[in-house]
C-alpha cells in the first residue's frame, strides 16, 4: 500500500459506509487523510474507492500504531464506530499511541453523557475530545453533511478549516457546521435533531394516510401532490424523498413498492432518548413523543391484525360525508402539516434551550437552525424562518409566539382543525397532528383546567395550591367541608 510522502492532515477510524464516505469527502476537499479499521478488508476497500473516485489523497493502514504515526501533530482522528462499548474500545486502541495535545472526535450518535465522561478521562491524559453529531446519512457524509461538533474548543479550532470545507454548503448561509458548545452539547443537539426528524416523518405519514384513506388518492396523485408541496413552504428533503417513493414501481409484482412495504417502523434509540430527556427536563414535547409511540404501535403488527378482526379497521363512515372535495382536502392537509411542523420544532428548540440552561452551554438556537439548512435529514427552507425568528429575538419563549409563525398558524388554524376532525371522525389516527394541535391549544389558553387538578391534589394529598387573587400557599379541608355539605 502506498505510504504518504509526508504526514497526513487527519485520520479516520471505523470504515463502515458512513466512515468511508466521510473519509473520501475529506480527501476530496484536499486534506490528505489516513484511514484505519481493525477489519483490514475495509481499509483496502476504502483505498480502492479513493483510487476509483478520483485518485484522492487517502492512505490506508492495517495496524493502529502506523496509522496514528502517519498523522501530523497535533493529531486529529475522527472515529465512526457504533456508539457505546466499541467507542471505548477504539479510544483505548488509539490512545496508546497518541501524545499530549492530540485529539479524538467521535462522529457517532453517542449518548451525550458518555462523551462528557470520555472528555474528562482524555483530559487527564492531556488529550482533547469532541463529540460531533453527523447528519445526512451515507449520501451526506460523502457530499456534505451537517456537522455538530461539541466539546474541546481548542480541538475544534485545530480542524475548523477541514470541517468548514467538508460540511454541506448552503448559498447565503454558509457551511453547515458551527462550534456547538462545551461537553456533550454536540451529541445532545444531534439527538434532538433526530427527535425532530421522528416528528417530521410521522406528520408526513399522517398526511399520506389522510389523503390515501379518506381522500382516496392514488400513488400517482400522491406523487403529484408531494412534488407540488416541495415547491412551496414545505420544501424539504423529507418531502422530496416522499414524492419519489410514490413514483417507484414494485420490481417483484404489479403496483407500487410502497404498498408492499411492511408497516412496522424500526428505530435506533435517539428518538427514545429525546422523549426521555423531555421528561427529565419537564419540557412538553407531545409531537415527538407521539411519533415515538406511533413507532411502538406499528411494531405490534400481529396484535393489530387481531384487533382489526374485533373492531374492523375500515373507515368509520358514520360521521364522514361520502363525498370528499379532493382539491380542498389536499390544500387543508398541506396547511395542517405545516402548522403541526411548527409545533414540533417549537418543542425541539425548547428542549435544547432547557438543556442549555441546565448545563450552562449557552447554545445559539438560530445558529442551530442555520446549520440544519443543508446536509441533514431535516433540511428545509422552513429552517430559515426559524433562524430569522431567533435572530429577531434570541430569548423567544416559544417559536409559536414569533410574529411570523404566529401569523402563519392563525392563517392555517381552520384547515388544521378540519383535517384533525375529519381524521377523528373517519377513525384514522393522526397522533402527531392531533398532539400538535393540542399543544397549540393548551399553550394559547390563558386559563387551563389545571385549577381542578390542583384542587384534587390538595383534597387528597394536602399538596396546597396558589390562588389567582391572593399571594401565598393555601390548604383547604375539602373533605371536611364536603362531608358537612352532604349531611
Ligand atoms: C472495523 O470494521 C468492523 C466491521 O465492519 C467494525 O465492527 C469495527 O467497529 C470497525 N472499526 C474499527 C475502528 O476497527
Amino acid at each position: 500500500m502506498a505510504a504518504p510522502a509526508k504526514p497526513t492532515r487527519i485520520g479516520l477510524a471505523g470504515l463502515a459506509v458512513m466512515g468511508q464516505n466521510l473519509a473520501l469527502n475529506i480527501a476530496e476537499k484536499g486534506f490528505p487523510i489516513s484511514v484505519y479499521n481493525r477489519t483490514t478488508s475495509k481499509v483496502d476497500e476504502t483505498v480502492e474507492r479513493a483510487k476509483v473516485e478520483g485518485d484522492l489523497p487517502l492512505y490506508g493502514f492495517h495496524d493502529p500504531e502506523s496509522f496514528v504515526q502517519s498523522i501530523q501533530k497535533p493529531r486529529v482522528i475522527i472515529m465512526l464506530v457504533k456508539a457505546g462499548a466499541p467507542v471505548d474500545q477504539t479510544i483505548k486502541t488509539l490512545s496508546a499511541y497518541l501524545e499530549k495535545g492530540d485529539c479524538i472526535i467521535d462522529g457517532g450518535n453517542e449518548w451525550y453523557e458518555n462523551t462528557e465522561r470520555r472528555e474528562k478521562a482524555m483530559a487527564e491524559l492531556g488529550l482533547l475530545y469532541l463529540g460531533m453529531g453527523v447528519s445526512g446519512g451515507e449520501e451526506g457524509a460523502r457530499n456534505g453533511p451537517s456537522l455538530m461538533p461539541g466539546g474541546s474548543f481548542e480541538a475544534f479550532k485545530n480542524i475548523e478549516d477541514i470541517l468548514v470545507k467538508v460540511a454541506a454548503q448552503v448559498p447565503d448561509s454558509g457551511p453547515c457546521v458551527t462550534y456547538i458548545g462545551k461537553g456533550g452539547s454536540g451529541n445532545f443537539v444531534k439527538m434532538i435533531h433526530n427527535g425532530i426528524e421522528y416528528g417530521d416523518m410521522q406528520l408526513i405519514a399522517e398526511a399520506y394516510d389522510v389523503l390515501r384513506s379518506v381522500g382516496k388518492l392514488s400513488n400517482e396523485e400522491l406523487h403529484q401532490v408531494f412534488s407540488e408541496w416541495n415547491k412551496g413552504e414545505l420544501l424539504s428533503f423529507l418531502i422530496e424523498i416522499t414524492a419519489d417513493i410514490f413514483s417507484i414501481k414494485d420490481d417483484k409484482a404489479d403496483g407500487y413498492l410502497v404498498d408492499k412495504v411492511l408497516d412496522k417502523t424500526g428505530m435506533k434509540g435517539t428518538g427514545k432518548w429525546t422523549v426521555q430527556q423531555a421528561a427529565d427536563l419537564s419540557v412538553a414535547a407531545p409531537t415527538i413523543a407521539s411519533s415515538l409511540d406511533a413507532r411502538f404501535l406499528s411494531g405490534l403488527k400481529e396484535e393489530r391484525v387481531e384487533a382489526a378482526k374485533v373492531f374492523g379497521s375500515g373507515l368509520s363512515d358514520v360521521l364522514v360525508p361520502q363525498e370528499v372535495d379532493k382539491a380542498k382536502l389536499i390544500d387543508d392537509v398541506r396547511q395542517a402539516l405545516y402548522a403541526s411542523k411548527i409545533c414540533s420544532y417549537a418543542q425541539g428548540m425548547n428542549l435544547i434551550r432547557a438543556k442549555s440552561n441546565e448545563k450552562g452551554w449557552d447554545l445559539k438556537l438560530g445558529e442551530l437552525a442555520r446549520i440544519w439548512k443543508g446536509g441533514c435529514i431535516i433540511r428545509a427552507v422552513f429552517l430559515d424562518r426559524i433562524k430569522r425568528a431567533y435572530d429577531r429575538n434570541p430569548d423567544l419563549a416559544n417559536l409559536l409566539v414569533d410574529p411570523e409563525f404566529a401569523k402563519e398558524i392563525v392563517e392555517r388554524q381552520s384547515a388544521w382543525r378540519r383535517v384533525v376532525c375529519l381524521a377523528i371522525n373517519s377513525g384514522i389516527s393522526t397522533p402527531g397532528m392531533s398532539s400538535s394541535l393540542a399543544y397549540f391549544d393548551s399553550y394559547r389558553r390563558e386559563r387551563l383546567p389545571a385549577n381542578l387538578v390542583q384542587a384534587q391534589r390538595d383534597y387528597f394529598g394536602a399538596h396546597t395550591y396558589e390562588r389567582t387573587d391572593v399571594e401565598g400557599s393555601f390548604h383547604t379541608e375539602w373533605f371536611k367541608i364536603a362531608k358537612q355539605l352532604k349531611n
